[in-house]
């Protein structure tokens, strides 16, 4: 394991705004683990739309908390320095982690909370590892909220039974309709017309293209109603979802805009029994290690839509502000990139 430059190579933006063009590499310290943190040299990051939803303004005024800020939180590395009270880990351990809100993964080099820093199985490649923290843990706690509780293929008592996944091709829904299928569920999953083969063999046992009437409408071809509704696509109103539901059901939305929180506020303080229920990604250590033990054991595929060194990533950002990714974008560090 070499020790730690003092400089690295990282790509970093000063102010909101600028897309792919307001990423400007540069030459910047090698941070220093504080605390309950860990340093990794990187070899690989992933991006995920909130990343760049930060650069646009969309977290104004809390994300980014300083400029410049150097992006990205799920990586994947080997760790090289230990920062006070880690105890978990040790250098030289090939882990992946999860570094949000500050970043840092847009980098040869970032540190990261110990708390949220897991061991990375030889079976999974590093671009598998950057791929999964926010959007397995994503995907698993969109399953967790609409009441799975089993992955064990046994399809639970009381959870549902029949589940739609919405943007099934992308990094968050390619690992729903995975996690769905491990708990034993009907999956119908909604995609693009290039996709319909892809997310079929991820499991899925029915697939809508978006694009014709029966998608944009949610319908399942076999007429089946949702008990739950993994919403992983954008600006879809209740009135989309209301006629597709079963009975009692809940539609676990990722992306909610204001519009569904007041509906889902309302539908709370009046007990309705057809649910929106907004999520937000709360990480854990216990959930990232059960998914790096599913991919391991090859029940968890992940994706890569493009891997860029990081001397591209700008157009790895592009790509991912693009909205059409199939499964994960990743830029890696290693390679014919490296010094
Ligand atoms: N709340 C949270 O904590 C949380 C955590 C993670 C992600 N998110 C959010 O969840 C959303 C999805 O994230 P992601 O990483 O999965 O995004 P992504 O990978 O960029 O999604 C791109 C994919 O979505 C498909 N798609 C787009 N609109 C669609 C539609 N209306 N119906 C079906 N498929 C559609 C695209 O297919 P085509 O290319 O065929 O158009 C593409 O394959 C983002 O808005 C993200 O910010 C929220």
């Amino acid at each position: 394991m070499a020790a730690p430059k003092k400089t690295m190579r990282a790509l970093q933006y000063d102010k909101y705004g600028g897309g792919a063009e307001g990423l400007k590499h540069v030459e910047v310290p090698v941070p220093s683990p504080k605390k309950g943190e860990v340093l990794l040299k990187l070899e690989a990051a992933s991006i995920n739309p909130i990343d760049w939803k930060i650069q646009k303004g969309m977290v104004r005024p809390f994300l980014p908390r300083k400029f410049p800020f150097i992006p990205l939180g799920d990586m994947s590395g080997e760790v090289v320095e230990l920062g006070s009270g880690v105890t978990n880990l040790k250098p030289g351990d090939k882990v992946i982690s999860i570094s949000f809100p500050n970043g840092g993964g847009l980098a040869e080099y970032a540190v990261a909370p110990a708390s949220l820093t897991v061991a990375r199985p030889p079976e999974m490649s590093a671009a598998e590892g950057a791929s999964l923290p926010t959007a397995a843990s994503t995907a698993l706690q969109q399953l967790k909220a609409a009441g799975v509780s089993s992955f064990d293929g046994s399809g639970g008592s009381n959870g549902p039974k029949n589940v739609l996944v919405t943007a099934a091709s992308g990094g968050v829904g390619h690992y729903a309709v995975q996690l769905a299928k491990l708990a034993g569920l009907h999956v119908t999953a909604t995609c693009g017309a290039r996709n319909l083969g892809l997310v079929r063999g991820l499991g899925a046992d029915e697939v809508v293209d978006y694009k014709t009437p029966e998608g944009a409408s949610l319908q399942s071809p076999s007429g089946r109603k949702y008990d739950a509704v993994m919403h992983c696509a954008t600006g879809t109103p209740w009135s989309v979802f209301a006629p597709v539901l079963a009975g009692e059901a809940t539609v676990v939305d990722v992306t909610p805009g204001i519009a569904a929180a007041a509906k889902s506020f309302l539908q709370k303080v009046t007990f309705a029994k057809q649910r929106l229920v907004p999520l937000i990604l709360m990480p854990r250590k216990e959930e990232m290690e059960w998914l790096a033990d599913m991919t391991r054991q090859g029940k968890l595929k992940t994706v890569v839509d493009s891997r860029y060194p990081l001397s591209r990533a700008q157009e790895a950002w592009a790509k991912s502000i693009g909205g059409h990714a199939t499964g994960k974008i990743v830029v890696e560090m290693g390679g014919e990139d490296e010094e």
